[in-house]
């Protein structure tokens, strides 16, 4: 077998899958196997909490009626339900959640994923996709405003006339202002993605709303 082509490429086949399988999992299993599996509680942060926060004043009504009060406990049931939303609606099957360390990906969508990232609630099983029909959203949050999202979930071909991502207007009760709980759930699961990072767009305008004292 070792002396045909075909067999040295299975043997390299099978070699390179060992070697993978290494690297990227046992590895970096051994590495974090101390480090607790963090809550959604614990992921909620002040970048996302902007955002939570921006949705309550853009969509008074249906935010109350979806999740009450704006606070870090909301936020975390919010994230659950949004990400429970991202898997049922298959958005896994256009866009991955994975920056790969090869072909310059972190010039197009930004940093590099790093294992430490999936240790939580939210990455159970763990979102990396399987293909990009669109981009990458491990950087997503704090790309486009809230009402962004909510005209693209409900109709993506009003921005971008070419879009093939599907319309989802059973997230609204209505037109693109009046987001119900999933929707609203969706897009503060999205505005989370990337938002442990110091990268997150508009950072500088963050931390000005954090001294604000009437927020
Ligand atoms: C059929 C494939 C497909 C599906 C399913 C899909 N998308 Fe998309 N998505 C795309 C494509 C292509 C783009 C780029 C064009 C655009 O912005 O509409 C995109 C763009 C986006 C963007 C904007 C990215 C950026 O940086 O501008 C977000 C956010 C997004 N999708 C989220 C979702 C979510 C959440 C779902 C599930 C509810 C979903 N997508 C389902 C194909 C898809």
């Amino acid at each position: 077998m070792f002396e045909s082509k075909g067999g040295v490429l299975f043997l390299a086949g099978v070699g390179f899958f060992v070697l993978a399988f290494l690297f990227n999992g046992v590895i970096p299993m051994l590495m974090f196997r101390d480090m607790p599996e963090q809550t959604a509680e614990q992921v909620v942060n002040p970048r996302l909490m902007y955002q939570f926060t921006e949705l309550s004043r853009r969509y008074p009504e249906s935010f109350r009626t979806a999740f009450g009060e704006p606070t870090e406990e909301n936020c975390a049931q919010a994230l659950r339900l949004g990400r429970q939303v991202y898997l049922g609606e298959g958005c896994w099957h256009c866009h991955s959640q994975f920056v790969r360390p090869v072909s310059n990906e972190s010039l197009r969508f930004g940093e590099v994923s790093q294992p430490i990232e999936y240790q939580n609630e939210l990455q159970r099983p763990v979102m990396f996709g399987t293909r990009r029909v669109g981009p990458d959203l491990s950087r997503q949050g704090g790309r486009h405003a809230n009402d962004w999202h909510a005209v693209h979930f409900f109709r993506p071909k009003t921005l971008l006339p070419d879009s093939p991502m599907p319309e989802y207007p059973w997230l609204f009760e209505g037109d693109p202002s009046k987001p119900n709980q999933r929707g609203l759930a969706l897009i503060t699961y999205v505005q989370w993605l990337g938002s442990w990072l110091d990268s997150y767009p508009y950072y500088e305008e963050l931390q000005d709303f954090e001294r604000e004292d009437d927020l």
